[in-house]
């Protein structure tokens, strides 16, 4: 049975302090590296969420061992070559699409036939993207339409390439760079910059890659295939968890919050860039280094004078997954807000473009939405007293979480379905609402 939630009461005035969970995207390539490295990995603070668990069965079904309790995760890899590889073992990777695309390059020395499947909202993405270079690198791959599922099989003598990766996507990046870590010779990708956290935890365990930053483009060499020992690793909050926060008290009346040790590396904090333009109060406070990454706690204040916003277009890879939030925010600042070259928001879990446009509406929002683009009549003086349902988001956690935040901060009775939908990134979202006082049935 699908759980459905029921906000009939905006947040009452706060002020808390709290802390998310780690990283999804560090969560998961801690997993796939440390399954990689010769010996035990430890991690502490790692995500226990569906995606997560679902990279940790993915690594079990290949043969590698793992432990996880309350205060920590250890893996026990067995170094480049340590994948056991039966005929025909079935990956599903459920809803991940990071595990996915990220696993499709740890199989380019598959000895037998893996398949690769995922949940319904998976098999509708493109997996284009990652077939394209892992063919170049030698891998025989068979799909229908490149959808999954996938039959994916490796080869004894991977070429290492050279590759062009146009869409600023972080996940076929690392693709390319775990299929290069099992390559001998050097891999070269050229790329729009996106989240570099695969080239950030390759230079923590010392492995030989160069990144070289141009203008809106980014030269990585990285040279195959070399062994490295069971690391240990602490992961920070996530900071696409704590966004949901971020607007909740950016929108709601006389409230602040402080969330502790978030990961900020700026490719992911185009979130804050673009709130603080909107004139959203935001402060970074104890900005400290962890293990090739920043780490900071986030300040955030009510705000009631937020302005509208003609975003820069080299802000969208930097805040790719919070752009439903963004919508929110513009709909109640003054002005019109313009997003351009945003088409990738329609290849995620759900079309966030149609989404994000579709939620907009419903609460009585002018937009205007082309392919690629859109534009937001933001109205400061919303005031929402009908009922909401919303049903249709094809079990994307985001879509169901800003749901959330819209009933909290905008008023209204609203009936969100599919709650479970969040356990993909963010199982404890729902108790954190309401340690900070939402009222939700
Ligand atoms: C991710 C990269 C992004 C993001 C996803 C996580 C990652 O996808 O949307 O939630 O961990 O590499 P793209 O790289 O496809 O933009």
């Amino acid at each position: 049975m699908k759980r459905i939630a029921y906000i009939e009461k905006k947040i009452h005035k706060f002020n808390k302090k709290i802390y998310v969970p780690g990283d999804k995207s560090l969560s998961i390539r801690f997993i796939l590296m440390a399954s990689q490295a010769v010996g035990k990995s430890v991690a502490y603070n790692i995500l226990k969420s569906e995606d997560v668990i679902s990279a940790l069965l993915t690594i079990k079904n290949l043969g590698i061992n793992y432990k996880i309790n309350k205060k920590y995760c250890e893996i026990y890899g067995m170094g480049l070559n340590g994948f056991k590889f039966k005929n025909n073992t079935i990956i599903n990777a459920g809803n991940s699409g990071t595990l996915a695309r990220l696993i499709f390059g740890l199989l380019i020395d598959a000895r037998n036939s893996i398949i690769l499947r995922g949940d319904k909202s998976l098999s509708k993405r493109d997996f284009y993207r990652v077939i394209e270079p892992m063919k170049m690198f030698g891998q025989i791959i068979e799909s229908k339409n490149n959808y999954l599922p996938i039959k994916i099989k490796g080869t004894k003598y991977p070429r290492p390439i050279n590759f062009f990766e146009r869409k600023g996507s972080a996940q076929v990046k690392s693709c390319v760079l775990l299929s290069a870590m099992k390559t001998p010779g050097i891999t070269k990708i050229k790329c729009i910059p996106s989240r570099d956290h695969t080239e950030r935890l390759f230079k923590y365990l010392k492995l030989p890659i160069k990144v070289k930053k141009k203008k809106n483009l980014e030269i990585i060499t990285f040279n195959g295939k070399k062994n490295y020992k069971g690391f240990n690793y602490i992961i920070p909050g996530d900071i696409s968890s704590s966004s949901f926060f971020i607007v909740l008290t950016l929108l709601s009346k006389n409230s602040k919050i402080l969330i502790k040790n978030v990961n900020i590396n700026k490719s992911r904090t185009g979130i804050i860039d673009i709130l603080k333009k909107m004139k959203g109060k935001i402060n970074l406070k104890n900005i400290k280094n962890n293990m090739g990454e920043k780490v900071a706690d986030i300040v955030v204040q009510s705000t009631d004078n937020l302005k509208s916003i003609n975003c820069p277009i080299n802000m969208n890879s930097r805040s790719i997954d919070e752009f439903l939030l963004i919508f929110l925010v513009a709909s109640q600042a003054k002005g019109i807000s313009k997003f351009k070259k945003i088409e990738e928001l329609r290849n995620k879990e759900t079309d966030r473009l149609s989404f994000g446009n579709n939620l907009l509406n419903k609460i009585g929002i002018k937009t205007k939405m082309t392919q690629d683009s859109i534009k937001i009549y933001g109205n400061p003086d919303l005031k929402l007293k009908d009922t909401y349902e919303i049903r249709k988001f094809d079990k994307d956690h985001r879509a169901c979480m800003v749901s959330f935040i819209a009933a909290l901060t905008l008023g209204g009775k609203w009936k969100i379905h599919d709650i479970d939908s969040i356990k993909t990134s963010f199982p404890n979202f729902i108790s954190l609402l309401k340690q900070i006082g939402a009222k939700i049935n």
